[in-house]
């Protein structure tokens, strides 16, 4: 079995402070970059590889040049804007009877294999508001790489248990999985807020983080209960950091017998190209990267970068859901999370299933160890500056869900009751976080190609929105300051924004965002600072109708544009490149913004 090595990581402290807000990672002065090597054998030894930079790739599909060709217009398609469809503040229904099966419009529900009845088991009460108990130990969530063998097996005895229930009750996996196809699919709608034409949709917005914490929360108190461990601790899949960067061994081990069916953790439906050890594609289109190891795992790493450091709160969390105004998802949500899921579900079933499907991925057990590492970056963010701080307005901090707890008690939980961890009774062991030392490296400096470019490639006022994204599409976008000084730079940042980004639910849906990328036939991956971002997001799985959502998407520049010598320059050359689901997609607004660091 390959196994990844690691040199000149930052030192990692093992002991946990007892500060409420200790830090998940240690601050290092080392300017080295962190430099990863893979060995195809389990080297007590291995060479130190280092990286290169550019990464040598050819790009066969990006080299069509798209101007102007917008104004595609949507035939018969459906507009219904699931992805701003959301009410102040957002609350699930008292009566959980209200809930309806996300069958409705479903097409071919005999390939929905899960099953799209996702309604939870009736109560006789309503929901109470739920009190966090006194915890007296915390309950420390430990990588799953790093678990010994008797973890592994509490765990997987944990797991075991939640499969031997009865189907019905609330415990039990498949009521577990069915959570995040009800609060996904549309089985709740807003009548709570007099909106019960609108759904409940907790991605796509600034209730990702929350509602899966939540989630996550009352799965590791179940699992604790079902093994009368109340100091279980459920695993996080560290998929941000090298030796992480592979489905954990755990998940796809033989069970007795040397059938993998017997392990607890195991699901049928998983990409088989992806077992471990092959290395995670943080930035996965659906299709094989073709980096070698090492590339990949720097690729992975400055992914990590662009999508963690300097973003304010709305960067991070994304945007609140909103009836009127198109959401936007944080770049953890669209970027590795997306990712992560796609490259775990399996291709060849009718619906990505598990991992690959809203509806679905709450029946794979790597689901919640995923979201433990998600959940894990919303804390690593908090401690990586004081300015990063969660969201204050009262739609956030009083959004809530309903959920059955350990005691099988419907419960009402709010946003503003999960934002300290300690209090919720866990933390996480630390881990290295090498990614802060992966700020991506400009391809080419002082390129100029923007100015290049003008004459043959469109101005943003020239093109008619909104434009289609089933080619490579080019425009010039005019900035509204050049030469910052620092002064300048610590009052605002500049953005690139995305509005109006309209693409079919059903499908996974990716494009890429470059900023001054020179077409030289090599491809632009996120390890260069040329790469603005990446939307990407998991389908949905509606059914009917083709269904499309709308979202928007943001992209801090001031430092790509640091890196790579352009503050003088007058215009940027924005290309966004298509790489998955992007035949019906549209974008309807593209400008260059300064906003206001608080
Ligand atoms: Cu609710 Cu990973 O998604």
């Amino acid at each position: 079995m390959a196994s990844l090595t690691l040199s000149n990581l930052p030192t990692t402290p093992t002991s946990l402070s007892s500060r409420t807000r200790s830090p998940l990672f240690s601050k290092t002065s080392s300017s080295h970059r962190f430099k990863p090597s893979c060995n195809a054998s389990a080297d007590e030894n291995p060479t130190i590889i280092l990286p290169k930079t550019p990464l040598n790739i050819h790009n066969v599909d990006r080299r069509s040049l798209l101007m102007g060709l917008g104004a595609g217009l949507y035939g018969a398609t459906n507009l219904t804007n699931i992805g701003s469809a959301s009410a102040y503040p957002i609350t699930a229904p008292d009566d959980i009877s209200q809930c309806v099966a996300a069958t409705t419009g479903v097409q071919d529900p005999d390939n929905a294999v899960r099953g799209v009845a996702c309604c939870p088991p009736a109560s006789s009460t309503a929901p109470k508001p739920y009190v966090l108990p006194q915890f007296s130990t915390l309950r420390i969530r430990p990588p799953a790489q790093r678990l010994t063998p008797e973890y592994v097996e509490k765990y997987k005895s944990a797991i075991a248990a939640m499969k031997a229930l009865p189907d019905d009750h609330p415990h039990s996996w498949k009521q577990q999985g069915k959570i995040h196809c009800a609060y996904c699919n549309g089985a709740y709608n807003q009548g709570m807020n007099g909106r019960s034409d609108l759904e409940i949709q907790v991605h796509n917005s600034s209730l990702f983080f929350p509602f899966h914490r939540w989630y996550l929360y009352f799965y590791e108190r179940i699992l604790g209960k079902l093994i009368n461990d109340q100091t279980f601790a459920l695993p996080y899949w560290n998929w941000d950091t090298p030796t992480g960067m592979m489905l954990p061994a755990m998940f796809e081990d033989p069970g007795p017998n040397g059938n993998p069916r017997t392990n607890p953790l195991f699901d049928p439906f998983r990409n088989v190209g992806h077992l471990p050890p092959t290395i995670l594609d943080l930035q996965y289109r659906g299709t094989e990267s073709g980096l070698n190891c090492v590339d990949q795992i720097n690729t992975n790493l400055s992914t990590m970068y662009n999508q963690m450091v300097n973003l304010s709160t709305d960067d991070f969390f994304g945007t609140n859901p909103d009836p009127d105004i198109a959401s936007r998802p944080g770049p953890i949500e669209s970027g590795a999370h997306t990712a992560v899921h796609i490259w775990v579900g399996n291709p060849r079933m009718p619906n990505r299933e598990d991992l690959g499907n809203f509806y679905s991925a709450g029946y794979d057990p790597a689901f919640y160890v995923h979201h433990g590492n998600v959940d894990r970056m919303w804390q690593i963010w908090r401690d990586l500056s004081p300015s990063n701080v969660d969201p204050s307005n009262t739609d956030w901090l009083n959004a809530s869900y309903v959920f059955y707890d350990e005691n099988e008690e419907l419960v009402r939980v709010y946003n503003k009751d999960c934002v300290d961890i300690k209090k919720m009774g866990y933390d996480f062991e630390r881990s290295r976080i090498p990614w802060i030392q992966s700020r991506p490296v400009a391809r080419v400096k002082a390129s100029n190609v923007a100015a290049k470019s003008i004459g043959i490639v469109k101005k943003v006022e020239e093109m008619e929105f909104p434009v289609k994204l089933d080619q490579v599409v080019k425009v010039l976008v005019k900035r509204p300051a050049t030469n910052r000084d620092e002064n300048a730079k610590k009052k605002a940042k500049e953005m690139l924004f995305l509005n109006e980004i309209k693409y079919n639910g059903e499908q996974f849906f990716k494009f890429d965002v470059l900023v001054d990328d020179v077409d030289d036939g090599i491809e632009t991956t996120a390890a260069s600072s040329e790469f603005a971002g990446t939307f990407a997001q998991v389908p949905h799985n509606h059914g009917g109708d083709k269904m499309l959502m709308t979202s928007g998407a943001a992209f801090g520049i001031t430092e790509l544009l640091e890196d790579i010598e352009a503050e003088a320059d007058e215009y940027v050359l924005v290309t966004l490149v298509p790489r998955a689901g992007t035949e019906d997609a549209s974008v309807s607004e593209i400008k260059i913004k300064l906003v206001p660091i608080a």
